[in-house]
């Protein structure tokens, strides 16, 4: 996911499928007889998830908000206030862990937001973040890499 040849968009995009599969992880659990494992799942999903969203927040959007000069009507901007909507659904979520249906339903609908949103940064953000930034994504990732695994 991190390896340290990897371009900015491979960088993130393999952010976004690490949160594919551990949102993959859930809906297995929640399929499986009981169900007893998702609220750990659920956990492991959004601590990725929480994670990733700041990374962006805190180390990629202001740098490409810096070097390209778009701020308040920029993509970053639209970028920011989807996240608010995840973080909203996943608050959602961690309320209704012990009901496993309402948990999923939520989580259906988090996962549409999340791919519409992972389709705009990666098809267009990414890219136009790779160029704005290719003299500084060594120092980027630098920091990226104090978020741990
Ligand atoms: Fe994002
Ligand atoms: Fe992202």
């Amino acid at each position: 996911m991190s390896e340290s040849d990897s371009s900015l968009k491979e960088y993130f995009t393999g952010e976004h499928r690490r949160c594919d599969e551990l949102w993959a992880e859930i809906e297995a659990g929640a399929e499986s007889e009981g169900g007893q494992d998702v609220a750990t799942r659920f956990e492991r999903f959004a601590a990725a998830l929480g994670r990733h969203l700041r990374m962006e927040e805190e180390v990629l959007f202001p740098a490409f908000e810096e070097a390209t000069g778009m701020h308040d009507a920029g993509p970053t901007f639209v970028m920011r206030s989807e996240h608010e909507q995840m973080r909203g659904l996943l608050e959602q979520m961690r309320d209704a862990a012990s009901e496993v249906d309402e948990l999923v339903d939520l989580g259906d609908t988090l996962l549409m937001l999340i791919q519409q949103h992972n389709l705009k940064e990666e098809n267009m953000l990414y890219p136009m973040a790779e160029q704005a930034l290719a003299a500084k994504w060594a120092d980027i990732r630098e920091k990226l890499a104090r978020y741990g695994e």
